[in-house]
């Protein structure tokens, strides 16, 4: 197979190009910007690799997209490029959707067209996978079933609103044009090379730095954890066996609060590597105002693909923060640099920083409201 992902040099993306590219028979092909979030250091393992490629670009860059699709003869796009973070989608709502919705957007014309240069044979083996997010159901309340794939779209933040607008242009693609799609929808994912803006990467940097761990509000909100590994398995099984045109969720049926979850992070880490004065490290925890528009529970009911395709997740919520844990306290010359260069674990997504203008973006504050890039 030969594959292009989108954002392979993110966190999922990576652990995705490095799956793929343990079969010699795959070619894997990286086109990634190399935002804030991406990082040249989480492909470190596949350089030099001759079934791998990294190319530097922006998504939005139709020449750019249809001539690598050309040139490497792409069959399977797995587009997880995207701006990833709630709170980030609070301050800038215009940069995400320029890169998650109209990036998407060029994608699938540059896909479309690429496809339908295929002969009628070689139409069946082609696949769109887009890498959508769980958080494009809305919230849950406490007591209710978990979404399923036929749960109504209801987003809350920018982010989740972007993603749902990307997942209904997938499946607009395939309905009116007969692009082979394929979707899914997954739960949050934590692991190795996780940039330190999301809670567990920074409540484990915060805690080994002996700064504050914030909690947003009362901690009671509660997430679906998935270790990547196993997300990056499900990618690629759906990517290969999934039914075209269908949608599959993805998640660890590991819910948990964010309070629970930060305090075993912290009890784990007094047993790894205890505070040299001897105090533990859930002194550090601070309830802190919480983010706008928060959504209190996220849950997935995966029986469809667990009975369709066989997957299943294998790590339980208990071993896989064991794994991450263990991970970020040998891989210091990762993330340190990203720690001291590019975000140092400030607080983000308070609404009333914001400007209130469509001035966080240029796309939005020139003229006309389409960059130049974009007109195809
Ligand atoms: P990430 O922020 O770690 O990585 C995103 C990557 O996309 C970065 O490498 C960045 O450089 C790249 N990128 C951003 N804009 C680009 C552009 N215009 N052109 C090319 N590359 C660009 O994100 P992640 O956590 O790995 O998430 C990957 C995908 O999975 C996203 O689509 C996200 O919505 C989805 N997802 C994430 C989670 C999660 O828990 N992290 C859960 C469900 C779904
Ligand atoms: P995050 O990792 O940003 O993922 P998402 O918003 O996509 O679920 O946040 C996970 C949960 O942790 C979410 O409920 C917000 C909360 N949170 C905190 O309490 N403190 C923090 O510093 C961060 C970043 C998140």
């Amino acid at each position: 197979m030969k594959y292009l992902i989108t954002g392979g040099a993110g966190f999922i993306g990576s652990a995705l190009s490095r799956l793929l590219a343990e079969n010699p028979e795959n070619r894997v092909v990286v086109l990634d910007k190399l935002t804030y979030a991406g990082s040249m250091g989480s492909l470190r393992s596949l350089k030099g690799k001759s079934n791998f490629r990294f190319v530097c670009g922006d998504i939005r860059d139709r020449s750019l997209v249809s001539s690598l699709l050309a040139d490497e003869e792409i069959t399977t796009i797995i587009h997880l490029a995207a701006e990833s973070h709630v709170d980030r989608s609070i301050d800038s709502p215009a940069l995400v959707m320029d890169t998650n919705v109209m990036g998407t957007l060029v994608l699938l014309e540059a896909a479309l067209a690429h496809w339908r240069s295929f002969s009628t044979a070689a139409r069946g083996n082609f696949r769109f996978h887009h890498v959508s997010t769980d958080e494009v159901f809305g919230d849950l309340g406490p007591a209710d079933p978990c979404f399923t794939e036929q749960s109504p779209y209801a987003p809350s933040s920018p982010y989740a609103a972007s993603k749902a607008a990307a997942d209904h242009l997938v499946r607009a693609w395939h309905r009116t044009y007969g692009l082979p799609v394929v979707l899914t929808n997954c739960s949050n994912n934590h692991g190795p090379f996780q940039f330190p803006e999301k809670l567990i990467p920074l409540t484990i940097l915060n805690a080994l730095q002996g700064v504050s761990i914030p909690i947003y509000g009362t901690g009671g909100n509660v997430r679906d954890w998935l270790h990547v590994e196993d997300h990056a398995r499900a990618l690629a099984l759906v990517a290969r066996s999934g039914r075209i045109g269908a949608s599959y969720n993805i998640g660890g049926e590991a819910e948990c609060s964010n309070l629970t979850l930060v305090e075993s992070i912290c009890d784990t880490l007094d047993r790894k590597k205890p505070d040299p004065s001897g105090r533990s490290y859930r002194n550090l925890i601070t309830f802190v105002t919480d983010r706008p528009g928060h959504d209190r529970r996220y849950g997935l009911d995966i029986s469809n693909i667990r009975t369709e395709l066989g997957w299943t997740p294998t790590y339980t919520l208990n071993a896989g923060i064991e794994n991450t844990i263990d991970w970020y306290l040998q891989n210091s010359w990762w993330w340190q640099p990203i720690r001291d260069e590019r975000y140092g674990g400030e607080r983000l997504g308070l609404e009333q920083t914001r400007p209130g203008t469509a001035k966080d973006h240029p796309s939005l504050s020139a003229k006309a409201t389409i960059l130049p890039e974009m007109q195809m």
